[in-house]
């Protein structure tokens, strides 16, 4: 392929790389004459007696010099380096990632296939292949749940028994392969006031500090509301929504009544991407895998 627009910059490139080469080696060549019969010295002298010469360099250590101007003229016509010349040998890289890809996909379909056939929860015991869970799932999605997989505001945590979508190693190859929307609606209607006792309410569920008063109105919401329709009639959550459980002290976005109330208010839309397209139902069984080995190394079923 030939980048450039205009021949100018083409022949530019090639005279300038020739020029310098030929240019090391006469260089070479002028400082290689047999030394004078008198000793030469540059004129420095330093500690009263220490002279500088100005000998030449010694035989040998020329002619590797030399061997590397020989070597260097001979690879730029052998291979692509002077300007859009393709070299005498066509040597391409194009195409190179692709071979290699394919002939690694080649190398590793056995193993896959290998792990694709046992069972999740044997899979998440064998620490040879969560070796290659951990890689992928470093590769693929440590952006959104981060490094120690502990997630973040928005992103869950997968390190933990607490599950959105739910933990059985079904749900969980559903979760990746699939991907999931966890809608929340927003409930602006409802209006501050209600809101508040909501999110007090909200608050009492798990324990934390909330206005008692504002807490039993907010109970009344959360049937009323349709709360409970999504999140259960006692907070617990529903996994088949994503709905989060109230009542324990894992939180999506935050426990502050702030964050509570703006969730309320506004709603919430989280996504999980689907990957069983890009990554194939093998990686997703062994990211599967992988995550189910997160929950069982916290101390799980
Ligand atoms: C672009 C960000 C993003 C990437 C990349 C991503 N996830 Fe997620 N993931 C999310 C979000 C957001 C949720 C929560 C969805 C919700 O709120 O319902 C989630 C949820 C999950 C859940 C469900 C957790 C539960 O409690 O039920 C699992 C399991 C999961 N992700 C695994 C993975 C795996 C494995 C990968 C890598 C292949 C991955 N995720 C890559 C954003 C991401
Ligand atoms: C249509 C079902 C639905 C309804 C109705 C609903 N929620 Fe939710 N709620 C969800 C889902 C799903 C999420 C998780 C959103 C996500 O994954 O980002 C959520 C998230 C939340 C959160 C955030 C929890 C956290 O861990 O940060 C709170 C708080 C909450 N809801 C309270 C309420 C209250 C109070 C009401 C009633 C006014 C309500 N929800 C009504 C589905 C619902």
């Amino acid at each position: 392929m030939n980048d450039f627009v205009n021949q100018f910059w083409n022949w530019y490139v090639i005279l300038l790389v020739l020029a310098s080469i030929i240019a090391c080696g006469v260089l070479l060549w002028t400082q290689s004459q047999p030394p004078p019969a008198k000793l030469d010295t540059t004129g420095h002298v330093w500690d009263e007696t220490l002279e500088e010469y100005n000998n030449p360099l010694p035989k040998w250590w020329m002619w590797l010099f030399y061997i590397t101007v020989i070597f260097s003229l001979v690879y730029s016509f052998l291979y692509p380096t002077l300007g859009s010349f393709q070299g005498i040998l066509g040597w391409s890289s194009s195409g190179q990632w692709a071979r290699e890809m394919a002939k690694f996909d080649e190398q590793t379909k056995p193993l896959y296939a290998k792990y694709m056939q046992t069972d999740l929860k044997a899979l998440a015991a064998d620490n040879v292949g969560m070796e290659t869970g951990k890689r992928l799932y470093l590769t693929y999605c440590v952006q959104c749940h981060g490094a120690d997989a502990k997630g973040s505001k928005g992103f869950p945590n997968l390190a933990d028994n607490d599950w959105l979508w739910g933990g059985e190693p079904a749900q969980i190859v559903e979760t990746i392969a699939a991907g999931r929307n966890g809608v929340m609606p927003p409930h602006a209607q409802l209006g501050a006031e209600t809101i508040k006792d909501l999110a007090n309410y909200v608050r009492s569920l798990s324990g934390l500090p909330a206005d008692s008063l504002r807490a039993s109105k907010g109970q009344e919401a959360f049937n009323s509301a349709g709360c409970s329709g999504c999140h259960g009639p006692d907070g617990k959550g529903m996994q088949a929504l994503g709905a989060p459980n109230l009542t324990d002290k894992i939180w999506l976005y935050g426990s502050s009544e702030a964050t509570i109330s703006e969730t309320i208010t506004k709603g919430r839309n989280n996504q999980m991407p689907a990957w069983k397209e890009f990554l194939g139902d093998e990686k997703v069984h062994l990211l599967a895998a992988y995550v189910l080995s997160l929950g069982q190394a916290a101390g799980g079923k």
